[in-house]
């Protein structure tokens, strides 16, 4: 009998289930297009004999051990309930589902109540690392029934990536919380993407690099204060050759970015948590922009482009400036977390979720080790730059994100995600805003009231209202 079933062989998956394999579980896979089981099971080489293909759900079920857990790793939405629906009847209380997709955290908290119902157990797992990761060891983020964990708990560790002898794995919280907490790690994952395009831009356009020739100053930065998987390899991607022209490979590849949702969940969910995530916002944004090439082509032919190559930027202060944005994105994200934690009663262990993001996940990079420290400690107010060992950081970089920021903004240059990082940056360490003014207006149109300073009384009118 098999120790797990799997269902959905497409990249993800497959190589999920390889590693598995390997370390050394026996696994059931099964697929909707019954061709691909076979194909994969002869790719699979001496892992083979840990496989079984099931070439109907049923078989699936029938060559697991019970109680069964089976992972399903089909694209979100409708190919997930379709198949929970497939397996739902074949399988009995107390056997575990477990979506290992990128689900939206709503449809998660439905289905396992959904499931909970009929005494199936489900799991919504976060799975970061891309292909690889799966295959050699990801980041894994669970949420669902805190007991429904031990099933599949031992599997889990020993498949996820190993940070200094601790698996990035850990179950996180009920329900949707594994989901949540991916979907938030990737929208770090877009701010961090955007923030160090914008840094490419400002070298490319402002300057007048090719890409190659900014590649050493990434391989540099990789081994200081903004050591991560991101800084490595968008090194690699700036020095590939493409092989059809002879050019560097960025010069032919089209300046539009794909999305599948994640990002756009994760600011759709700050906003409905009253929060903003105004980096991850600006980076969602640049990605929609990205994808309007014609318009931003007319754009470009009625008001002009910016001009090239009129910066000269100091190579240190464009690395400080990309860690004080990276430090408000991040800081950012977690304050969303906290949000949803306290909304959905979780109970997010933040400085474990920075853990297990510390190897495997896309976003890993060195900063995490000091982010969980902070988060265990407590972050005040909820605020990463307010923890002393960043607030210190911050103190140093802010001033540098400053000078990039406007010197890109004088070129004409966009940088949406670190001129909006700085902007939430002024705007948290300002003790009086400007919002008195706003107040001002609803009252005098909507008569909605504001409170004074003076007295502290509420609901309180203008003289437009006498
Ligand atoms: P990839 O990971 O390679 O990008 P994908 O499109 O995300 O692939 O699909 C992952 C898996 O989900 C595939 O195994 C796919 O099955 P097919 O090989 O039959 O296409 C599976 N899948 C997609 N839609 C599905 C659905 N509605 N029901 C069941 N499985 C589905």
């Amino acid at each position: 009998m098999a120790d797990i079933g799997l269902v959905g062989l497409g990249t993800m998956g497959a190589a999920l289930a390889l590693n598995i394999a390997e370390r050394g579980y026996d696994i059931a896979v099964h697929n909707r297009t019954v061709e691909k089981i076979g194909q994969f099971v002869d790719s699979a080489g001496e892992l083979a004999s840990r496989l079984t293909a099931a070439e109907t759900p049923e078989a699936l079920v029938a060559s697991l051990s019970a109680p069964r857990s089976v992972i399903l790793m089909v694209p979100a939405g409708a190919a997930v309930d379709a198949t929970i629906d497939q397996l739902i009847p074949l399988l009995d209380k107390g056997d575990t589902l477990v979506d290992a997709g990128n689900a939206d955290f709503n449809d998660t908290r439905r289905r396992e109540a959904a499931l909970a119902e009929r005494g199936l157990n489900f799991i919504g797992m976060g799975v970061s690392g891309g292909e690889d990761g799966a295959r050699h060891g990801p980041s894994i983020m669970v949420g669902g029934p805190e007991k429904s964990y031990a099933a599949i708990r031992e599997i889990v560790e020993a498949i996820a990536a190993d940070y200094q002898g601790s698996p990035c794995a850990a179950w996180l919280g009920p329900d949707g919380a594994g989901h949540f907490v991916k979907t938030v790690h990737n929208g770090i994952e877009y701010a961090d993407m955007q923030m160090i395009a914008e840094v490419y831009g400002l070298l490319r356009d402002g300057e007048g690099k090719t890409p190659a020739e900014t590649a050493p100053l990434f391989e540099r930065w990789n081994e200081g204060k903004l050591r991560s998987y991101l800084i490595e390899i968008t090194a690699e991607v700036l020095r590939a050759q493409d092989k059809t022209s002879g050019g560097p490979l960025l010069d032919v590849i089209r300046d539009s970015a794909g999305q599948k949702g994640t990002g756009r969940w994760t600011v759709i969910e700050a906003l409905k948590l009253g929060q903003s995530a105004s980096a991850i916002e600006s980076a969602v944004a640049a990605r929609s922009w990205s994808s309007m090439g014609e318009a931003r082509a007319a754009g470009e032919s009625r008001f002009g482009a910016a001009e090239k190559g009129t910066l000269s930027l100091d190579d240190g202060e464009l690395e400080q400036a990309l860690l004080a944005a990276r430090i408000i994105a991040y800081g950012q994200g977690l304050a969303l977390l906290q949000s949803a934690s306290e909304h959905f009663d979780w109970s997010l262990d933040l400085g474990r979720v920075a853990e297990i993001w510390r190897a495997g996940c896309i976003i890993r990079s060195d900063l995490l080790d000091d982010i969980s420290q902070a988060a265990r400690e407590g972050l005040p107010h909820g605020l990463l730059t307010l923890a002393p060992a960043f607030a210190d950081r911050m103190e140093t970089a802010v001033p540098a994100l400053r000078r990039v920021v406007l010197e890109g903004l004088r070129a004409g240059l966009p940088m949406p995600a670190m001129s909006s990082a700085l902007a939430w940056f002024d705007t948290m360490r300002q003790s009086r805003g400007s919002a008195d003014l706003i107040q001002g207006q609803r009252d005098f149109f909507g008569r909605h009231g504001f409170e004074r300073t003076d007295n502290g009384l509420s609901d309180q009118h203008g003289p437009w209202a006498d």
